[in-house]
């Protein structure tokens, strides 16, 4: 890669600037833009129970709407599938983006301009990477043009040959470059795009030897590469017949990395359907949406790289890689399995029988076999071990000694001990000996030192075990309070509320800056969810949780129960915490034996003992 780490990547642009938005600004594109117009964008609304708008959730598939909106509070949250959050969450989700992202992008929709940073040498990549952009986008549409035109019918043809609807070929921009040396060239210039260096910056042009520039692509069908946000960003071209090179794709660009993309992902983020798939070619990608697989991305690569793993992590937990059935589709699919564990996917390995790769398998079979495929998809061990099997097995049949050592290879890389005997039963089933052999073999391989080139897995990075460790969890009952005390601010001050109140550690921190935002009596939901930043607790995102706290209020209480239930949830809080504290002075003053300190401690037991002896019943402090 010729770029490596330096600042003309793409991505990485925006992740700069995203802590340079201004605190005022996010509060203003939050203002300007309601959430229930925002939502409305994507989502059919009804106006049902009480104050709250119901309907279907974009985020999962559901027949009855469990979606539900708060004019009043400004969240959602989906009772089906627990997501929940403010119009920034919401566009998150939606557009499956960053938070910088989705504030960018509601300012756009409001007309709300986010200062840049004052950097020169910022601006000016800022600039050329909008005009590289705009570029590809005209090209594009030229090339669409050209498919559509007379010119084009041929084409058209080869299309439909493959199976193609018009439908799914504007779905995809498809478009066709024209057998001119420069058709592209004149339609830019003729739109203004005269700046030669920056023509060739944008990967579709090449210099000639005479100096002056032509068009990379000619006579070939044109696939534009968007990137997740659906911005094209490059191009690649395939020949209408069996010439060579069959594809040819843009270079290297200042808006274009190789292998930082992933085709469709643009559509593909929108599935509902829980998992991508990931295949080798644009036609794979494109033929599987056709055909209802609307999860499908495709590497344009053989094998996945780093950062495409990175990627896919974003969008899914699970992946089905579904290469061709060739050797090297086969090769990639081994190369792309550790990367993809090593990122935490969950991976299964899908291989299409009886055709060479996904699109000729829907051609021939359908898409109903397709979607049964997906679902014998192999488990990463089961396939790794029938990949071993089919290299043992040669004219004469399986050579075990050959597949056991491959076999147990694969096994003592198993970190759980369970699986790693489930499968050891069934490899001395195959090769007829005993599970204890197999096993003992696995337990002598994976004590040995890793082997050279096999990437340390999860649970060997010991960076990752600590930081869970002396991680504090928040705690579930004292968040709920918060919830009941954004939607009612003045107990903050009408019960004392106070730091104290809450467990040391990150949750005391969360609940001071709430006290803080109370007593300025500028707290309400959505200003706590912000405050909750990416918390989370067992894993779940707070915005997610504080939304459903507060949604439930609205569908359960009025607000004297509101008050009533943070005032319950303050007095079991409060013994809480007295009593943990009282346990922590025992234990000291078990330890000490100055008799000042002694004293002093003794002193704290005391008055801490008459507090709790106070909250014995609930206070009565409600109006
Ligand atoms: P069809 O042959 O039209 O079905 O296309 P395909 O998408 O199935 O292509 P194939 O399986 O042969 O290759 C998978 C992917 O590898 C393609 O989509 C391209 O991204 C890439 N690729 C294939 N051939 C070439 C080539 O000759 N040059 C380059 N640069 N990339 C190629
Ligand atoms: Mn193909």
């Amino acid at each position: 890669m010729s770029g490596g780490a330096s600042a003309g990547e793409p991505g990485k642009e925006v992740d700069q600037i995203s802590g340079l938005i201004p605190e005022s600004v996010i509060e203003e594109v939050k203002a300007r833009n309601e959430l229930v117009a925002v939502v409305e964008q994507y989502v059919r609304l009804d106006k049902k129970s009480g104050s709250n708008f119901f309907g279907l959730c974009p985020f999962h598939e559901e027949k009855t709407p469990s979606f539900s909106v708060s004019p009043a509070k400004q969240i959602y949250y989906c009772f089906g599938c627990h997501k929940g959050g403010d119009v920034i969450h919401f566009i998150m989700d939606m557009e499956k983006c960053a938070y910088p992202q989705a504030i960018r992008l509601l300012a756009e929709r409001a007309g709300v301009t986010i200062p840049e940073p004052d950097d020169v040498a910022w601006q000016q990549r800022n600039e050329r990477n909008k005009a590289l952009q705009a570029i590809c986008l005209e090209a594009a549409r030229h090339f669409y043009r050209d498919l559509m035109s007379p010119e084009g019918r041929s084409v058209q043809a080869y299309l439909k040959k493959r199976a193609l609807s018009p439908a799914v070929c504007k779905k995809f921009g498809l478009g066709y470059a024209r057998d001119e040396w420069d058709s592209l060239l004149r339609h830019l210039n003729s739109l203004g795009y005269k700046d030669e260096e920056l023509l060739i910056q944008s990967g579709l042009f090449r210099r000639g030897k005479s100096g002056g520039l032509y068009d990379l692509f000619r006579h070939r069908l044109m696939f534009p590469i968007m990137d997740a946000m659906g911005r094209i960003i490059a191009f690649g071209g395939r020949v209408l017949d069996d010439s060579q090179p069959k594809y040819i794709n843009s270079p290297e660009t200042p808006i274009y990395s190789k292998g930082r993309h992933l085709y469709a992902l643009n559509l593909a983020k929108t599935s509902k359907k829980g998992h991508l798939v990931v295949v080798e070619g644009y036609m794979d990608a494109i033929a599987l949406h056709q055909a209802g697989v609307d999860q499908a991305v495709a590497s344009l690569g053989t094998a996945l790289t780093e950062y495409q793993a990175g990627l896919l992590r974003k969008y899914a937990e699970d992946v089905v890689l579904a290469y061709d059935a060739d050797a090297a589709g086969q090769a990639a699919t081994l190369r792309s399995l550790d990367i993809l564990e090593q990122h935490d996917l969950k991976v299964t390995v899908l291989q299409v029988p009886e055709a060479k790769d996904p699109d000729e398998f829907i051609r021939l079979h359908g898409p109903e076999r397709f979607h049964a495929l997906i679902g014998k998809a192999l488990p990463l061990l089961d396939y790794k071990l029938s990949v071993a099997r089919a290299a043992s097995t040669g004219d004469t049949g399986l050579d075990p000694v050959a597949y056991q050592d491959t076999a147990c290879d694969i096994l003592a890389q198993e970190k759980n001990a369970i699986v790693r005997e489930l499968y050891a039963t069934r490899l001395a089933e195959e090769i007829s000996t005993s599970t204890e052999a197999v096993l003992q073999e696995i337990e002598r391989r994976s004590e040995q030192p890793a082997k050279e080139g096999r990437p340390p897995t999860r649970t060997e990075q010991p960076a990752r075990q600590q930081t869970e460790k002396t991680k504090q969890p928040l705690s579930r009952e004292e968040l709920y309070l918060l919830a009941l005390v954004a939607v009612e601010p003045s107990m903050a001050v009408e019960a004392d509320l106070r730091q104290d109140d809450f467990s040391p550690g990150p949750m005391q921190e969360l609940a001071a800056r709430v006290l803080a935002r109370a007593a300025a009596g500028d707290l309400d939901t959505t200003v706590l969810i912000e405050l909750c930043g990416d918390l989370t607790v067992r894993s779940i995102p707070l915005h997610d949780l504080i939304s459903r706290v507060s949604m439930q209020l609205d569908e359960l209480f009025g607000r004297q129960d509101i008050r009533q239930a943070a005032a319950e949830q303050l007095w079991r809080q409060r013994k809480y915490r007295l009593r943990s504290r009282l346990a922590e002075l025992n234990k000291q003053l078990s330890e000490e034996i100055d008799t000042a300190a002694r004293n002093q401690l003794l002193q704290e037991t005391l008055q801490l003992n008459n507090r709790l002896t106070e909250l014995k019943q609930m206070p009565d402090w409600q109006p």
